[in-house]
């Protein structure tokens, strides 16, 4: 990997990140909440910010392009006109192309209709916003159950060695919800257990595995014969959702469920 990721906490359990090269000192923010963390590591560690990308116009993710474009006056990707500061549009497909890497821009509406994702092929990373989380989804907002199904199913498609890096720290939350209300997995609990060491010492569970998501993310599992099984022998599930049921009603079903829980 020729970059560096820079995981900046931000709000209650937000996430933004700083890439950027330790050769040529560009750097790239994204999804900036609190400008002043973020500006601190850029001076600090003397990086120079060529631009602002957003995946999504939540206010969490886009509150502090403001004050970063205070002090770097720089382009500001975004999926969305709506958003303060934007300077060019991104759209489904586009390549971004920063010398020192290259982003793909896959669209994942669900969350919100204009949720974008990051994705470098070459240095293996992603950046998912509101859209994949460590062990979930975002909530559905704007969009319908099976577009996010569809974008979360696009994500799927990716190769298993790439970081994934995502807009909250939620995994705690997540894994637990799996466990307590969604199913019986096998190793669940050396799994939770895990997560919660790694969070002790690193203060973040990020970035995580796609690959391991792919064996462990019931959101990403909801047309796999074995989760749908256990899905529906799990004992808190009563009679709402049936071996027959199609992916998108086990992808509501499980939606809806973390909605509450
Ligand atoms: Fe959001």
């Amino acid at each position: 990997m020729n970059s560096s990721v820079k995981i900046v906490k931000q709000l209650k359990d937000n996430y933004s990140y700083i890439i950027y090269s330790n050769e040529s000192k560009k750097a790239i923010v994204i999804d900036p909440s609190e400008p002043k963390p973020i500006l601190d590591f850029l001076k600090d560690t003397n990086l120079n910010p060529v631009c602002i990308l957003i995946t999504h116009h939540h206010s969490d993710h886009t509150q502090g392009i403001d004050g970063i474009i205070k002090d770097y006056e720089r382009s500001v990707y975004t999926p969305n006109n709506n958003i303060k500061g934007t300077t060019d549009i991104i759209i489904d497909k586009q390549i971004l192309d920063f010398e020192f890497i290259n982003f793909e821009v896959i669209a994942t509406p669900g969350h919100t209709l204009d949720h974008v994702v990051f994705y470098s092929e070459k240095e293996k990373i992603l950046f998912s916003g509101d859209t994949l989380f460590y062990y979930g989804c975002g909530r559905i907002f704007e969009g319908t159950y099976e577009q996010m199904l569809n974008s979360l199913n696009k994500l799927k498609n990716l190769p298993n060695d790439i970081k994934v890096f995502c807009g909250h720290e939620y995994t705690t939350k997540n894994i637990e919800f799996v466990l307590n209300e969604i199913m019986h997995k096998e190793g669940g609990e050396i799994e939770k257990r895990k997560i919660i060491e790694i969070i002790e010492k690193n203060g973040s569970s990020m970035p995580f595995d796609l690959g391991h998501q792919k064996d462990w993310n019931p959101f990403l599992n909801c047309n796999d014969t074995q989760y749908k099984r256990s899905i529906v022998d799990f004992y808190k599930n009563k009679g709402l959702i049936n071996k027959d049921s199609s992916e998108l009603e086990f992808f509501t079903y499980i939606r809806e469920k973390r909605n509450k829980f």
